[in-house]
């Protein structure tokens, strides 16, 4: 009750957005779910054979990475949780739950000789016991954890990583596939090659992100090839959990609107391109090899995808899965090439910080959301599009979260307004994150979690936040209000 006067006394705040939603439901198939990864949330990184994961290095080893020092060690304790997990997911109403497998729990070196029947039953009864609540288990096969030991053959700069996952893929296909219909093979390509590759020293800026990129791509398109073994008895669906902010031109300059779209490009269509169009962006293409050869190279720094991996990504993935979170404005360098080569240079952008205040912040990422959604329809003939991941961070544990609460109505209206106005074919919203976790180099500072979890009892005791309310009756009443 409480809650429907908060959204009526939301909505009338941001009318613009909410006054049209009001009037539509979502369509009776529209999925509502959450989402996590294993490493942020399971803990229990030395238990029951699992091996050392690259995450357990960073965060035992180089340390520095992380903001505060933590571990994922314990994190959530979600491995030894599943009972009560899975009873909130069911209070949160949820039609599917998004987790990912820790590939160190399936084969904990990364090789095939060496398998760990423990971990095969853990994932067997997690997914066993979602099914049985009701709740559709999409499972994201690699969420940044790879083994230590493929680490150490060189981790994504190792061509040979297409062949280990798609190992690894195959394993869980047979295992799972008979329960599991929606897969992402590799989370947010973007985040792993650029935001993962700018925290490594010495590492050649400008030449590394494309090669993992090329390495990412060739992974997917492996671990496709091996899911056609299966599609016609498991019949799911697969893509990659693509990531992108919302870029909007800083000014009405024309270079300003083709940098935002420039970026859209570098960020996105690196990798949604080459899976729906069969190759990367025109504009990357050209861009990277005039910059390279005006810097000396020999050749592209962007290297060149072979025709065989080519023609097979072309329409692997059964629809785009989307990660995000954030609006960016963009103004243009104006072609500035500079001497030391950089992802960032080749982008052509700048990036400004809009200083918004709180509520013309959410009021904007809404309506980022249906900008990137409707960009996504023109660039890739209007694919099925799921949202894998999206969500509202802040720096403090806090229960009434009005702020996070105020962002999910106000998506809520936007997906309303994409579905119905903009003829979207968006069928599913996955928030980011059931609960409060490992949040990589921001450790537990940052909580993004419906979910509030105290990381300083030993129990990790639970407690749902204002806006795990207000998802939950939008998921149950299938409507804003
Ligand atoms: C496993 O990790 C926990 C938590 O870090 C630690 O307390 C425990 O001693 C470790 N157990 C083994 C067998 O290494
Ligand atoms: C399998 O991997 C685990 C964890 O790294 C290790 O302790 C064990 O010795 C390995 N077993 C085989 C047969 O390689
Ligand atoms: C790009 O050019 C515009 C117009 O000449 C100018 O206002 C802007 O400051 C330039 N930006 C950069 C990053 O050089
Ligand atoms: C927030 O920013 C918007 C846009 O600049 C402005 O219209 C609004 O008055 C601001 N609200 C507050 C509470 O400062
Ligand atoms: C949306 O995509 C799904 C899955 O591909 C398809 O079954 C459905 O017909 C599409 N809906 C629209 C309105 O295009």
């Amino acid at each position: 009750m409480e809650l429907t006067i908060f959204i009526i006394a939301f909505c009338y705040i941001q009318r613009t957005l909410c006054f049209d939603a009001t009037l539509y439901k979502f369509p009776n198939d529209f999925s509502f779910g959450v989402a996590t990864s294993a490493y942020q949330i399971e803990g229990a990184w030395n238990v029951s054979g699992k091996g050392y994961s690259y995450w357990d290095y960073i965060t035992h080893e180089v340390k520095v990475v992380v903001e505060d020092g933590s571990t994922g060690d314990v994190a959530c304790d979600s491995y030894h949780k599943t009972d009560v997990d899975i009873a909130l997911l069911k209070r949160l109403g949820v039609n599917h739950y998004r987790f990912s497998i820790a590939w160190t729990r399936i084969y904990p070196t990364g090789m095939i000789n060496n398998i760990s029947r423990d971990g095969i039953a853990y994932y067997d009864n997690l997914i066993n016991k979602l099914l049985d609540a009701g709740i559709k288990p999409w499972v994201t096969i690699y969420h940044w954890d790879h083994p230590y030991g493929i680490q150490r053959l060189g981790g994504w700069f190792q061509p040979k990583m297409a062949d280990y996952i798609a190992d690894y893929a195959d394993l869980l296909f047979k295992l799972y596939g008979d329960r599991v219909k929606t897969w992402i093979t590799i989370n947010e390509p973007y985040s792993l090659c650029v935001n993962a590759i700018n925290v490594m020293a010495y590492i050649p800026k400008g030449f590394a992100e494309y090669m993992c990129g090329q390495n990412v791509l060739r992974a997917h398109v492996a671990i496709w090839r091996v899911y056609q073994k299966y599609r016609s008895t498991q019949n799911g669906k697969l893509s990659m959990a693509f990531n992108v902010q919302a870029h909007f031109p800083a000014t009405d300059s024309p270079a300003d609107i083709e940098a935002a779209e420039r970026l859209n490009q570098f960020a996105f269509g690196w990798f949604v391109n080459p899976v729906v169009h069969g190759n990367y962006p025109k504009v990357m293409i050209d861009t990277i090899a005039s910059y390279s050869e005006k810097q000396g190279f020999k050749e592209s720094r962007l290297p060149p995808l072979s025709p065989e991996d080519l023609a097979d990504l072309k329409g692997s993935c059964d629809f785009i899965g989307l990660n995000t979170y954030d609006v960016y404005l963009v103004s243009s360098n104006n072609g500035t090439v500079d001497v030391n080569p950089s992802y960032s240079n080749d982008c052509g952008a700048n990036i400004i910080d809009p200083n918004w205040n709180v509520s013309y912040a959410i009021h904007m990422k809404a309506k980022g959301l249906g900008v990137l959604l409707n960009w996504i329809k023109k660039n890739y003939n209007n694919p099925e599009v799921r949202i894998t991941e999206q969500g509202y961070w802040e720096d403090a544990r806090n229960v009434f979260d009005f702020d996070r609460s105020a962002y999910i109505v106000a998506n809520t209206a936007q997906m309303l307004k994409s579905i119905y106005k903009d003829k979207v074919n968006l069928t599913a919203y996955s928030y980011w994150s059931f609960m409060d976790n490992f949040e990589w180099n921001k450790g537990y500072i940052r909580k993004y979690g419906l979910i509030d979890v105290d990381f300083k009892d030993p129990t990790r005791k639970r407690r749902l936040k204002l806006s795990a309310g207000t998802f939950s009756t939008i998921a149950s009443n299938r409507k804003l209000i």
